[in-house]
């Protein structure tokens, strides 16, 4: 039912979960907001149903999904968590932290979720909405960010239809997603932790918690891919320059902090403040306007950002969205 021309778009209300739950058991792929960005739902107990998120997305194989759940829990129960991962869980679940180790046998998830792998990244979110939907489906999600694969994530109900419109069965419109990053990902190393994405738990709250944090390679792309050079991901149509004093002849701008009007007719900024927290709010949303207002060429250049706090999340999205195709 997935390929359907309709894609039903339903309130955060407790109808709109109802019709949310009935079309994820009879399989279908359902978007719904999390703190993080919008996921695209099913069955990951269900091969079919997940097979419909790869398909929906244009979604490689061999990349693996997150299983969202409601608690702690029903993610032990999942996988085999070392001890440092059970503590990091009680510290940052719900929310933006998934937590990556190897499942446990009877697991009763889709072996497709984890495309080979025998570990599974589980996370339990943190909107109100997603828990409520979690809660009355009464079973694990796989979830993806619901773009098409390789594109910008996104943080509206809006931006999910510009893009998966007849390709998805509905999606719950909750607003936009309050922090507007992906979660951080986090794998273990003989029981010690490795950052394998960052995200929206930071590193600095990460180590507090938890102590010293390896940083490990990034897991955007299973693909092998010639070291230094990394995979385009998050990449909206038009190039960017990262690091960007001010815009250049018909570049558009992406600024941070004050800013001085700079002299470009297409121009954002991330956060006249110079807040990290409502840079990545609006990162992924500032692009995708810009983009649209370039027609998906040219190039956008974008004021650095502090590698601190959410910045490094930023940063590491912002690479990957300049990366070459
Ligand atoms: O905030 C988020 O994490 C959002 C919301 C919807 O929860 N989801 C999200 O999913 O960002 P996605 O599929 O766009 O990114 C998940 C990342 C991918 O880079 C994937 O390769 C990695 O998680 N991943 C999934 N399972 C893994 C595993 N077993 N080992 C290593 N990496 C894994
Ligand atoms: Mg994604």
């Amino acid at each position: 039912m997935s390929d359907g021309p309709n894609t039903i778009r339903m309130g955060a209300t407790d109808r709109g979960i109802r019709a949310a739950v009935a079309l994820l058991r009879r399989g279908g792929t359902v978007a719904f907001p999390t703190e993080t960005v919008y996921g695209l739902g099913a069955d990951a107990r269900v091969e079919r149903a997940v097979a419909g998120i790869y398909r929906a997305k244009g979604r490689p194989a061999r990349n693996p999904l997150i299983v969202h759940v409601a608690d702690a829990a029903a993610a032990d129960a999942l996988i085999d968590l070392p001890e440092a991962g059970r503590a990091a869980g009680a510290a940052f679940w719900p929310g933006p932290l998934t937590l990556v180790a190897p499942v446990r046998d009877g697991a009763g998830i889709a072996p497709i979720c984890r495309a080979g792998a025998p570990t599974l990244a589980v996370r339990v979110p943190a909107a109100p909405l997603a828990l409520d939907l979690l809660r009355a489906f009464g079973g694990p999600l796989a979830a993806p960010s619901a773009n098409v694969s390789g594109k910008v994530s996104p943080t509206s109900a809006d931006h999910v239809m510009e893009e998966l419109t007849g390709r998805i069965d509905g999606v719950i419109d909750g607003g936009d997603c309050a922090v507007g990053l992906e979660s951080t990902i986090l794998g273990f190393e003989d029981g010690r932790p490795v950052l394998l994405r960052p995200g929206g738990v930071t590193v600095e709250a990460l180590e507090a918690a938890l102590g010293p944090v390896a940083a490990a390679g990034i897991v955007e792309d299973a693909a092998p891919s010639a070291p230094g050079q990394m995979t385009s991901h998050y990449a909206p149509g038009a190039a960017l320059r990262l690091g960007a004093e001010a815009p250049r002849l018909g570049e558009a701008w992406l600024g941070f902090g004050p800013d001085p009007a700079r002299g470009s007719a297409i121009a954002r900024n991330l956060s006249p403040d110079g807040s990290l927290e409502e840079a990545a709010f609006n990162l992924f949303a500032h692009l995708r306007l810009l983009d649209d207002l370039l027609g998906g060429r040219g190039t956008i250049a974008v004021a650095a950002i502090p590698a601190r706090g959410l910045g490094r999340a930023i940063n590491d999205r912002l690479a990957r969205a300049a990366a070459p195709r």
